[in-house]
């Protein structure tokens, strides 16, 4: 094997060892198909991002070694090929960047807008560190131990959750990173999802090897992407939203979860700071679907199973929004 050297094209890295894409991107460098990895060097590239090139030269040529030798446990993923899709018409995603910003509540929101609409719908949890998606439905452990075939909700959604695996819903999942993609990319690949007309696909926060694996090998037709006032100002939706651009995703359209909260004798508070709506809208150069406010009302309906059953007035804009984007409805 050659050793990699700083002086390395980035692009010749990762044409001559795949595996090292993940390695990259670990290290903070998620870019390596973009058109400057072709002129810019592994020292450049770690130079650009902040990123130390000593310990990155180590990794790659770990993982350069590794993949030659058929890569051992702790390489990671062969970077996939895009994954084939038979009888599912559209995969999107939904992102964040960040925990806890309403990433999964959206999700669910999105698949039963398509699922009312009419439409075969499936979601696909990627969350598979903590995942709420089959709570959300009302689906217990017991629902989905039929093994090749997602678990239905009671509007018809089809959903696959690593949660649905497990012998107890509070039994924690520690998984290193290329595991979580691994059983990812599975879900998707292995599972009998039938026809459908939408795949909503609930991804992992953060920009780490989940996410990434992702949208580098899910089919995807696009990402939904979810902030918060909070999270906005905190920079890590906008790194989420320069990853989906890097992998060349469409971004669909943006929802800013948590942007008020209506006050009981009128009003409106706004607890997590100004809505930086506009700001994602910018960043994202996609429109928005929905503002949703802070409502106890859906945090009761996602506890009790019945997300099916919700309705409120922010939630219709993001179904009326969202099929309009889909191209569903006029
Ligand atoms: N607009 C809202 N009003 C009230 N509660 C909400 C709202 N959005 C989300 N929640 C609640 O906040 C919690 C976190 O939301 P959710 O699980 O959708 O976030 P997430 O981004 O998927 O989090 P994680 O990163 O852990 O996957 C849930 O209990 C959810 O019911
Ligand atoms: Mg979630």
């Amino acid at each position: 094997m050659e050793k990699i050297t700083a002086g390395t094209l980035i692009r010749d890295v990762v044409e001559r060892y795949p595996a090292t894409v993940g390695a990259f991107a670990r290290h903070g460098l998620p870019c390596t198909g973009c058109h400057l990895a072709a002129a810019e060097t592994v020292a450049q590239g770690a130079a650009a991002h902040g990123i130390a090139v000593g310990p990155l030269l180590e990794d790659l040529n770990r993982v350069a070694e590794g993949g030659e030798a058929g890569a051992g446990p702790a390489a990671p993923p062969r970077p996939p090929g895009k994954l084939e899709r038979e009888g599912i018409r559209r995969v999107v995603a939904v992102m964040s960047g960040k925990g806890g910003v309403g990433k999964s509540l959206v999700t669910g929101l999105c698949a039963v807008s398509t699922r009312r609409a009419g439409m075969a719908t499936g979601i696909l949890d990627g969350d598979i560190t903590g995942p709420s998606i089959p709570k959300m439905f009302g689906l217990d452990n017991g629902a989905a131990r039929q093994g090749e075939v997602p678990a239905t909700s009671r509007s018809g959604i089809r959903i696959a959750s690593m949660n649905l695996l497990l012998e107890a819903d509070d039994q924690p999942v520690i998984w290193r990173g290329p595991m979580v993609s691994g059983a990812l990319r599975q879900f998707f690949t292995d599972l009998d999802w039938g026809r459908l007309d939408y795949l909503w696909v609930d991804l992992p926060p953060g920009t780490s090897d989940a996410p990434l694996t992702a949208l580098q090998s899910l089919p995807l037709d696009g990402v939904v992407v979810v902030g918060s006032p909070q999270a906005l100002a905190s920079m890590v939706v906008r790194k989420a939203i320069n990853l989906v651009r890097e992998m060349g995703v469409p971004i669909l359209g943006v929802v800013e979860n948590m942007s008020y909260m209506e006050l009981p004798g009128g009003g409106r508070a706004e607890p997590f700071g100004p809505s930086r709506a506009y700001d994602l809208v910018l960043a994202a150069g996609a429109p928005l679907l929905a503002q949703l406010p802070l409502d106890p009302g859906v945090a009761a309906a996602c506890d009790a199973g019945v997300i099916e059953n919700y309705r409120s007035a922010s939630a219709e804009e993001l179904e009326k929004n969202l099929l309009k984007v889909l191209g569903e409805k006029e």
